[in-house]
Formats: structure tokens, C-alpha cells, sequence
């Protein structure tokens, strides 16, 4: 179960930025052509913050199943002489929930701003913060804190 986790967890990352990328783009032309927030503008909000909160649970379940997270917490003072346990066992998690909260509440303020620009504002401001924390925490192949594959297939 574990690699399979790994491979969907990994490849999903695309899919997270692809569509945090896409709505971004949509609501910054949205307010700075003063369009009008169109159900598909909205189906984007809500689709986007649900497939974070679908990689959320898979990063759940594989935290729960890592080899590398328990050598994290099997370790007395959580301090390993290797850099990975302690990125994935705290950074990479607290991150990625902070990214996933901010996005939660991006998606939910702009449901319920007033103005079609506003929500297209809101959307903008939030979601970028939230990509921004994404890329960081992303443990890219030349991260300065873990290194994986761009693509992992099993
Ligand atoms: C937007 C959210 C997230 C993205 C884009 C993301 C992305 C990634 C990527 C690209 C990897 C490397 C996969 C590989 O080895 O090929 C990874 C590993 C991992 N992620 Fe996430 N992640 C996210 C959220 C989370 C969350 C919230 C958790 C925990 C609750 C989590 C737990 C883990 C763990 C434990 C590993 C490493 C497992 C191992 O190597 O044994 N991730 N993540």
C-alpha cells in the first residue's frame, strides 16, 4: 500500500499545482478585466480547493504508513542525522496543512465577498499565498531540503 501511496501522492502534486495555477490565472483576469464571476469561475474555486483537500488525506494516510515517518518519531529527541525524516515528519506536514488552510479559507471568503471583483481578489490573494507555501515545500529533485523525483512510477 505504501508505494502505491507514494506514486499517486507524488503524481497528484501535478494535478494540486495545475489547478491552483489555472485559478489563479482565471481570477486575476477576472478583476483586472472586471468580468463577471461566472459559475465556471466558481466550479474552478470549489474544484480547486477540493482536489488540496483530496491530496491532504492521501498525505494523511501516507504519513501514517511512511518508513520514514516512524524512524522520525522512533528517534528519541526527532533529530536524525539525515535531513529527510525531519523535512517529511514536521516541515513538509506543517506546511502543506498551513498551504491547505489558507487555501480553505481563501475558497470560502470569496464564496461569500459581495462584488464579482472582490471574490475574484480574494481568490487571487489567497490562492497565490498557498501555491507560493506549495512550491517551497515541494520536495523538488533541487530542493535544499529533499530531494525526489519529478515523476515517480512505482
Ligand atoms: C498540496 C499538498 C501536498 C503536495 C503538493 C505534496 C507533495 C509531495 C511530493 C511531491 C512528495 C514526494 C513523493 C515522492 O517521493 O515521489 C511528497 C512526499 C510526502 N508527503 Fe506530501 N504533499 C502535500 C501534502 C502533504 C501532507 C498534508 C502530508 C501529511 C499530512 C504529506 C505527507 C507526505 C509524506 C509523509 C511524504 C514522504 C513519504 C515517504 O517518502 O515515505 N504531504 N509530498
Amino acid at each position: 500500500m505504501y508505494p502505491a501511496l507514494l506514486t499517486i501522492h507524488s503524481l497528484f502534486r501535478w494535478l494540486v499545482l495545475v489547478s491552483l495555477l489555472l485559478a489563479i490565472l482565471q481570477a486575476g483576469s477576472g478583476y483586472f478585466r472586471n468580468r463577471l464571476f461566472t459559475s465556471t469561475d466558481n466550479k474552478i474555486r470549489h474544484w480547486t480547493a477540493t482536489i488540496a483537500h483530496i491530496q491532504l488525506i492521501i498525505g494523511i494516510l501516507l504519513y501514517i504508513k511512511s518508513p520514514i515517518i516512524s524512524y522520525y518519531w522512533a528517534s528519541s529527541d526527532n533529530s536524525t542525522t539525515s535531513s529527510d525524516p525531519s523535512f517529511f515528519g514536521l516541515y513538509h506536514f506543517g506546511f502543506m496543512l498551513l498551504s491547505i488552510i489558507i487555501l480553505t479559507i481563501g475558497s470560502a471568503k470569496a464564496k461569500r465577498e459581495k462584488s464579482d471583483k472582490a471574490k475574484f481578489r480574494t481568490m487571487l490573494v489567497w490562492f497565490s499565498v498557498a501555491l507560493l507555501v506549495i512550491l517551497v515545500a515541494i520536495p523538488w529533485p533541487f530542493s535544499p531540503w529533499a530531494n525526489r523525483p519529478y515523476i515517480r512510477i512505482f
